[in-house]
């Protein structure tokens, strides 16, 4: 099933959290006949968003868990906590996360470890630099992240790939369809060459997906989702996106 996540990042409080819950719950009835509709608020407001969403057709993740699973880890959560507060996802390796925490491969396939073994699903974010495209070593750059951050014998239904390019992420650059298009396509090619079974997994995009430009992106072969940023912390923009959609 084809995935729209939120990704919220360090944004929203409770009372603005509570109320976007809200209004998607309210939305994504018939959406979730043919979508996951995820959201990842900030570790202090899953609780709220999960109390928000009754109905639980709204999934709530972590943004990010520790590779351990308890211990002394001052500021860090792990994979059990998220969940104990009700989680299903957590995103790991995300390019923020990368860069202002000097989260390398290794790190990110520890943490997707110890988030299956908590029995979350996870999904691993990847991407390449400005610089690295313009030197034309995106698709290296790309398949030795993938092939770096997936831990071994990671289950086909428990993982989802988020491409994610850096210089399109809260810049208001999308990548082309052309481009996504080539890049999933590679990434499809990497998966596939890692375990047969890959064949299937979701490869969402995100980079700058906004109501405008997500029909294009969502209709390419393998687009199996966005990942979105800034555009999910606005019920209409997140359902608009959402809605862009194909319904197979
Ligand atoms: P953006 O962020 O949609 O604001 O570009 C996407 C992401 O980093 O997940």
């Amino acid at each position: 099933m084809m995935i729209i996540a939120g990704n919220w990042k360090m944004n929203m409080d409770r009372a603005s959290a509570s109320a976007l819950v809200k209004t998607l719950s309210a939305e994504i009835k018939p959406l979730t006949a043919h979508l996951d509709m995820i959201v990842f608020p900030p570790a202090v407001l899953i609780d709220t968003a999960i109390n928000a969403s009754p109905s639980s057709a709204l999934a709530v993740g972590g943004q990010d868990c520790h590779f351990n699973a308890n211990g002394a880890h001052t500021g860090d959560i792990s994979a059990a906590m998220l969940v104990d507060a009700g989680c299903q996802w957590v995103l790991v390796g995300h390019s923020e996360r990368r860069s202002d925490h000097g989260e390398t491969n290794d790190i990110v396939a520890a943490k997707a470890e110890a988030a299956l073994s908590a029995g979350l699903k996870v999904m691993i974010c990847v991407g390449e630099t400005l610089a690295e495209r313009e030197s034309g070593k995106a698709n290296d750059v790309v398949a030795a992240q993938v092939l770096g951050s997936l831990p071994q014998d990671l289950p086909s239904d428990r993982f989802a790939l988020a491409y994610e390019p850096v210089w399109a992420i809260g810049t208001g650059k999308v990548a082309s369809p052309e481009d996504v298009d080539d890049m999933h396509n590679h990434l499809r090619a990497v998966l596939i060459g890692r375990n047969p079974d890959y064949a299937a997994v979701d490869i969402l995009y995100g980079g700058s997906v906004k109501p405008d430009n997500a029909a294009g992106l969502l209709a390419l072969a393998n687009v199996g989702g966005a990942l979105v940023g800034g555009a999910s912390l606005k019920a209409e923009d997140f359902l608009a996106i959402a809605n862009a959609a194909p319904h197979s």
